[in-house]
């Protein structure tokens, strides 16, 4: 398309990413957000890959970014599997349901697939991802300690059938606990220009997709 460039963030491009994420997430799954807080201190976590953190730029301007980190399935005997897990993915709202998240998750799918990576798991809206293949957890046999599937939890194969049906404990990496740091998260959302919190009904359907799992 047109004045469309998906490339890798660089350092120039932090403030305008961590902006895009904080117009993204604004009260969108609570009143305020802190993604942009995770996105600031995961650059700098041992899991983050800089090598799959692409920005969209529509004419010059940062529209979109993806991030992914390093995360792991672990099997009943102890195999240790490295994965992919992604976010926050982020377009501003003015572009969003265009089909941009689409193009950032598809460009860095195959990027990902090039580097050798087979699986990606994340925690999310299943209406955003499963036109992107990704499928309940459940189908792939992977699940939290205390064999729990969550029905936000998604995987999707890069290479088919490489999850081989075998039970799969998903360990996620520790990069999102920065986020328990709330005077920290309110330190860095004062260096934005105010922004005011409040309740919208996108809330609860987070609170109802991050508190249910799959039964049978
Ligand atoms: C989630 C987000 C990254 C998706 O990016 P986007 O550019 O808005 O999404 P796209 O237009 O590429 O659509 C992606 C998919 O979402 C679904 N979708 C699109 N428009 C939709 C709509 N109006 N209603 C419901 N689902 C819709 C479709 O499945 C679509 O895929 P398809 O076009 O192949 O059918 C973006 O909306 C966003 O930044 N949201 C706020 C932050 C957020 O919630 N991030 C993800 C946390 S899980």
């Amino acid at each position: 398309m047109k004045n469309l460039t998906i490339r890798l963030e660089t350092e120039k491009d932090y403030r305008a990413v961590e902006n895009v994420t904080r117009e993204a997430f604004w009260n969108q799954n609570v009143p305020g957000c802190d993604e942009h807080y995770l996105v600031h201190k995961m650059r700098t976590h041992a899991d983050f890959l800089p090598e799959l953190a692409f920005v969209l730029e529509k004419d010059g301007e940062i529209i979109g970014n993806i991030m992914y980190t390093k995360t792991r399935l672990v099997d009943e005997r102890g195999n240790e599997k490295q994965i992919l897990t992604f976010g926050p993915i982020s377009v501003l709202p003015a572009y969003q349901r265009q089909g941009y998240g689409k193009m950032l998750i598809e460009h860095s799918f195959a990027k990902a697939a090039a580097l050798g990576y087979d699986t990606i798991v994340i925690f999310g809206n299943p209406d955003n991802y499963v036109a992107r293949g990704f499928k309940s957890s459940k189908k792939y046999n992977v699940c939290l300690e205390g064999d729990v599937f969550p029905s936000a939890l998604l995987v999707k194969e890069l290479r088919a059938g490489v999850l081989d049906g075998r039970r799969w404990y998903f360990c996620e990496s520790p990069v999102g606990e920065c986020c328990a740091d709330e005077d920290g998260v309110a330190a860095f959302d004062a260096t934005f220009p105010p922004k005011e919190k409040a309740w919208q009904p996108s809330q609860e359907e987070f609170y109802i997709h991050s508190h249910s799992a799959m039964v049978r």
